[in-house]
């Protein structure tokens, strides 16, 4: 039991991480291209067509979660074609972003409302937005200069991605010249390629009678299709594409969104009929429904429908938060049932030592995906449920949220079944695993957790994984499976030891490049991209450390407030020390942070092992603070408290506004703070401004002052 020495091969594909799909994808590229060799040229294959299929589907469906990983070599892009040199990366401009999801009506009123307040409008104000259905496809960046089709990209990592124009170019939908007056000097057109059910229908039929691939699902086919290293294939496949957003633009053809869509159907590109601007939450739900109806006769495959705020200005206010933008949103049509049996009850250790209970389930094709894996969240879920292993159960999927188990079909249930007893003992290390009891409110905690902190394997190998991660260091190379590889072996044992790797390696008799696995160029590439990490922004350094309730967002907002690591360590042993100390009021202080990771900073950094750890990586890593958003702006650097009801922009609008130009907004006033912003009826927090002597603005004073005025 547990993940942690599960090799990725037996994993389902919904539980794998990025990293490790990298290697799966990896492994099953060779070991098709291996099985291919042996049944083309040989016509002696090892393994029966059916397992033969199994790994290309797994292939496939690996694909299908994390469409950045696809390889150039992947056996998806090997249908008849000559391998080539591969795609060229394409750096986006203006990143490729993603869309926060709605389930439910409800999340659809407080979007809206969200959307409001933040502009600070009233109830009854219109608010236009524009509705279109979600297309399941891929999204791609055109690059028209001068009105001539010159660049091609594929979303990549929404940073990155890959250079596929002369496969665009073959696509009878996509105009290679913008047509009419009105073309502008350059501009990015982003919109989605798929491909239609009949299409789909007509290609699979010709590749089974062929003898070729058949894909799972038109998705699949259009992604296939695009990636082709043999453009010629791409020309005979009936592609199609949408418009609906854009990137970089030098200048735009209208005010709105609906404007520019419209504009761009004037230049040639396909749009989609069915858009449409509401004007209301109950518009676009009522626009929701209708579609949701019509859904099966649309002719291609949609997951959804997307609201946008239709007027550009009020875009640009709105902004964006991550990686999203807070003016958009998906709204997902119901999750995909169906019927399976669950095998039995996995407890898995999280980096922070939370059991976590999963359900292994036999196999089931849910809305196009095979699912074997399902979230049973914690102890209690189980208990409400009484989910037995040996149950049928009704397992779904949401999106792209994991499957999950929505009940137990109980007449089915074998008399031998018995209630789950969740082990009180953590399955990596045979520590007690313990639920909290909330202090405040007594209650007990859902999730069970390993008490054994540093030395539960499963903690260290998982805070490890997180640290190398993505979004924290970003080590190129370093993925899960060598993490555990390295860990197993006692190479890294904690996150400063990947830095003093190669030092002891040149000392070691069994030296990296002659491991299993390893060679003398991978070696050394693993080395340079540890090296090219020695520098790291700062947030990602603080979010590397894995301290408990401190995400990325909150990783940010610590590394804007205080600058440099040592600020931030001494700020937080200080903090700790005492509440009475101006430490712990200033780390309270900070907008966006609460008591929970106030005190879960505390906890953390009076853990004397867990400053070692933070000293010995910061005589291997230099942090780097965090981009300034805007260093120039007159307010980057100062503090600022917004107080009294504010007329001009609402308070988080005026937040964001001020944190984009390089500004900390505090939730009180005190000696450190600069600027005081006083709105009507402003009370106690105006009268200790003027007491300490902070400067005072009115609104108007304010937005003078951060327009350079
Ligand atoms: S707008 C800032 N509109 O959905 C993001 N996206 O979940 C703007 N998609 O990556 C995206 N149909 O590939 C937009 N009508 C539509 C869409 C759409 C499909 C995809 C797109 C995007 C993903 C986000």
């Amino acid at each position: 039991m547990g993940k942690t020495k599960k090799p990725t091969a037996d994993k389902a594909v919904e539980e794998l991480s990025e990293d490790e799909a990298r290697l799966e994808l990896e492994r099953l590229a060779a070991e098709i291209a291996q099985h291919d060799a042996l049944y083309y040229r040989s016509d002696a294959p090892e393994i029966s067509d059916a397992a033969y299929d199994a790994l290309r589907l797994r292939n496939e469906a690996i694909e299908s979660r994390f469409p950045g990983l696809i390889r150039q070599d992947s056996p998806s892009m090997r249908v008849g074609a000559a391998p080539s040199d591969g795609f060229g990366k394409v750096r986006h401009r203006v990143p490729m972003l993603s869309l926060g999801n709605a389930f439910s009506e409800d999340d659809v009123f407080d979007f809206v409302g969200r959307i409001r307040r933040f502009l600070g409008l009233g109830e009854d104000d219109p608010i236009a937005l524009t509705a279109e259905p979600k297309i399941d496809g891929l999204s791609i960046s055109l690059r028209y200069d001068k009105g001539r089709l010159v660049e091609a990209a594929t979303r990549g990592d929404g940073a990155e991605g890959e250079n596929v124009t002369s496969n665009v170019k073959t696509m009878q939908e996509i105009p290679a010249r913008l047509s009419g007056v009105e073309v502008p000097g350059s501009i990015d057109i982003r919109g989605e390629i798929f491909m239609g059910h009949a299409d789909f229908k007509k290609l699979n039929e010709a590749q089974a009678a062929a003898g070729q691939k058949v894909f799972a699902n038109p998705r699949n086919a259009a992604a296939g299709s695009l990636r082709q290293l043999d453009s010629k294939i791409t020309e005979k496949r009936p592609l199609r594409f949408f418009a609906y957003g854009w990137g970089e633009a030098k200048e735009l053809p209208a005010a709105t969104q609906s404007g520019v869509v419209a504009a761009f159907a004037r230049w040639g590109m396909p749009t989609n009929p069915e858009m449409t601007v509401c004007q209301s939450a109950e518009e676009l739900i009522a626009y929701y429904r209708a579609l949701e109806g019509r859904r099966a006769t649309l002719g291609y495959d949609i997951d959804g429908i997307v609201y946008k705020v239709d007027r550009l200005d009020l875009q640009a206010r709105l902004g964006f938060v991550s990686r999203a933008p807070r003016w958009a949103i998906a709204h997902k049509f119901p999750a995909e049932q169906a019927t399976t049996i669950l095998r039995d009850i996995e407890i898995q250790v999280g980096r922070t030592g939370s059991l976590t209970p999963v359900a292994k389930l036999e196999p089931v094709t849910v809305g196009g995906v095979v699912v074997s894996n399902a979230s049973l969240h914690n102890e209690d879920e189980i208990a409400r449920k009484d989910v037995r292993v040996g149950d049928t159960v009704i397992v779904q999927r949401a999106g792209d949220v994991i499957p999950q188990i929505v009940s137990v079909v109980v007449e089915k249930r074998p008399k031998s079944a018995e209630p789950f007893k969740f082990p009180e003992l953590c399955p990596a290390c045979g520590s007690h695993a313990v639920r909290e009891a909330d202090e405040k409110s007594g209650k007990t905690d859902a999730v069970r957790r390993c008490t054994g902190g540093l030395i539960c394997p499963a903690q260290r190998v998982e805070r490890l994984k997180h640290f190398v991660s993505r979004t924290a260091f970003d080590i190129d190379g370093l993925g899960d499976k060598s993490i555990q590889g390295f860990y197993d072996d006692g190479l890294i044992q904690s996150p400063p030891d990947i830095f003093t790797l190669e030092k002891r390696d040149a000392r070691s008799l069994k030296r990296l490049k002659d491991r299993e696995g390893w060679g003398e160029q991978s070696a050394r590439k693993l080395f340079a991209s540890i090296d090219a990490r020695r520098a790291v922004p700062l947030d990602r350094f603080i979010f590397g450390l894995g301290i408990r309730h401190v995400g990325e967002t909150t990783a940010k907002v610590l590394a804007r407030s205080y600058g440099d690591m040592a600020t931030f360590k001494a700020a937080m042993i200080a903090a700790g020390a005492s509440e009475a100390s101006e430490a712990w009021a200033d780390l309270n202080n900070i907008d966006g942070i609460g008591r929970t990771v106030a005190e879960a900073l505390i906890e953390f950094f009076a853990e004397p092992h867990n400053v070692t750890v933070v000293d010995d990586l910061l005589a291997e890593v230099t942090p780097t603070p965090l981009e300034a958003v805007a260093t120039q702006s007159p307010v980057a650097g100062k503090t600022v408290v917004f107080t009294g009801t504010l007329e001009k922009f609402s308070r988080s609008e005026a937040k964001a506004t001020a944190e984009r130009l390089g500004a900390k907004v505090a939730g009180s006033v005190s000696k450190k703070t600069d600027y005081v912003v006083a709105g009507a009826d402003a009370g106690s927090k105006l009268t200790k401004a003027r007491d300490l002597g902070v400067a005072v603005l009115t609104e108007d004073e304010w937005a003078q002052l951060i327009s350079g005025g």
